[in-house]
């Protein structure tokens, strides 16, 4: 057997729940009379998406975006594609991205550089999580859940080469 690295609970299910609860009261109160578009990355936001949407007492619309930056492994590969793009149009909709993690940042100023240019009314990034010491690329999380030290996350949706994304806690792999 080839030995998997263990992972050590960071943020444990109560935790993330009480942060979700936040950021849902956050972006109910800000979209009040709006019916906002969330968009999320695949995969790594969807058990995020899934908790949050049904936390936000607005009548909202989802979809998802699958972009591929990362090979395998833990580091970005540098370019990014659409490799899953959007049936419903942004022009003129109030866009919300949730994304479950902002490491570099390439990732999210390319997709909100992408969404601008299709230009929608309003456009905000909800990151569950924020590495921002390993930040290259400058990025303004409207809304967040937990600053998170420089250390590979997974659980709640993250994964490693596909691997942990059940995890109900968020954890670290240790080196
Ligand atoms: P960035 O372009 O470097 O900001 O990378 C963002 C993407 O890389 C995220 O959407 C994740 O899919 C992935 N990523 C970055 N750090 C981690 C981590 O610690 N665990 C799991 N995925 C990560
Ligand atoms: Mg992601």
């Amino acid at each position: 057997m080839v030995s998997q690295p263990q992972p050590v609970v960071l943020l444990r299910r109560e935790e993330i729940a009480g942060a979700v609860a936040r950021l849902a009261s956050e972006i109910s109160r800000d979209y009040q009379g709006k019916q906002p578009l969330l968009i999320g990355v695949l995969k790594g936001s969807f058990v995020f998406m899934a908790d949050l949407m049904r936390h936000l007492d607005l009548p909202l619309e989802i979809e998802f975006i699958r972009l591929s930056s990362y090979g395998s492994g833990k580091e970005s590969s540098g370019e990014i594609k659409v490799v899953q793009g959007l049936k419903t149009p942004v022009k003129g909709r109030d866009v919300l991205v949730v994304e479950d993690i902002v490491d570099t940042g390439g990732t999210i100023c390319f997709l909100l550089d992408y969404l601008k240019k299709k230009k929608p009314a309003s456009l905000r990034l909800c990151a569950l999580t924020d590495k921002s010491s390993r930040r290259r690329v400058p990025v303004n999380i409207d809304y967040l859940g937990f600053a998170v030290p420089d250390k590979f996350i997974v659980g709640y949706g993250l994964d490693f080469n596909e691997k942990f994304r059940y995890l109900p806690d968020i954890c670290y792999l240790e080196d």
